[in-house]
């Protein structure tokens, strides 16, 4: 299904560098990359349907928003090929990506994601939470999810930043997280794919992750030819926002030293 046009904001020039949030987030939790970054990178950070400022769509898939990250490059003319990150559900998007775009990527960072499809349990609690996201809001889901999405020295230590992702999910409509969750729950396992992947591939994982752990990491990591993998100290699951100087200091590296030329 085609989706409307997906808003962004963005930051910096030369080579694009497009980050693809969390749920039920927007594309200004990537604030601390648009600042961060922006010296070396065109750094594009879209919303996913009904985040934000994007229209919402009363249903879409992984592989829409991935043809609708395509089609935002398209409309802005970005014809060179892009170093695609996404993380979490950004990264889901950024791996069915890598399927069905795979001659525009120039490099792709995987964070806190994982490649496996959600099994039964997982899909049970999707239902759950589509129910909390239409009678209770977003800011209920992500009260809901907190706990595990920020890491514990991030909760103990670093307040402000549990409540600048708690806010993020607060403007988000119940709709829109209720449709994103759908999204979620019926994605496909991309693990088969993570073989073909043959761009330079970062992956990065919050070493206090409970949400995707190291775990699937080490998997994406094992599969795709080539990638590397970096544990961030003291991130849980929304890593960029928790320890950004060390999420920035990784993909800087990357962008210098792990594309080739
Ligand atoms: C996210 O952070 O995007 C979500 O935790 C992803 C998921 O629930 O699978």
């Amino acid at each position: 299904m085609s989706l409307p046009p997906l808003v962004h904001t963005e930051a910096g020039r030369g080579r694009p560098l497009v980050l693809v949030h969390a749920f039920p987030l927007d594309r200004t939790m990537w604030r601390p990359q648009l600042d961060g970054l922006a010296d070396v990178a065109r750094v594009i950070a879209p919303d996913l349907p009904g985040f934000g400022g994007s229209p919402p769509a009363e249903s879409w898939s992984i592989d829409d928003a991935a043809d609708a990250v395509a089609n935002l490059l398209d409309r802005h003319g970005i014809a060179e090929k892009v170093v695609l990150g996404g993380l979490s559900m950004g990264g889901y998007v950024a791996l069915a990506f890598a399927r069905r775009h795979a001659q525009r990527l120039a490099g792709l960072i995987l964070a806190d994601t994982r490649a496996e499809a959600d099994g039964a349990e997982a899909k049970a609690g999707r239902d759950k939470t589509r129910t909390v996201a239409l009678e209770q809001g977003t800011a209920a889901v992500f009260e809901g999810m907190k706990a595990k999405a920020l890491g514990d020295t991030t909760r103990s230590r670093r307040p402000e930043v549990v409540e600048t992702a708690a806010a993020i999910a607060d403007r988000q409509p119940g709709a829109s997280t209720a449709a994103a969750v759908l999204a979620l729950r019926d994605r496909s396992d991309a693990t088969p794919g993570l073989a073909a992947i043959a761009v330079p591939t970062l992956i990065l994982v919050g070493s206090e992750d409970a949400i995707t752990p190291q775990s699937a990491a080490q998997t994406m990591a094992d599969k795709i030819p080539g990638a590397k993998l970096v544990e961030l100290p003291e991130a849980g699951h929304l890593s960029n926002l928790e320890t950004p100087d060390a999420f920035n200091a990784s993909v800087r590296k990357f962008l210098a030293n792990g594309l080739g030329s």
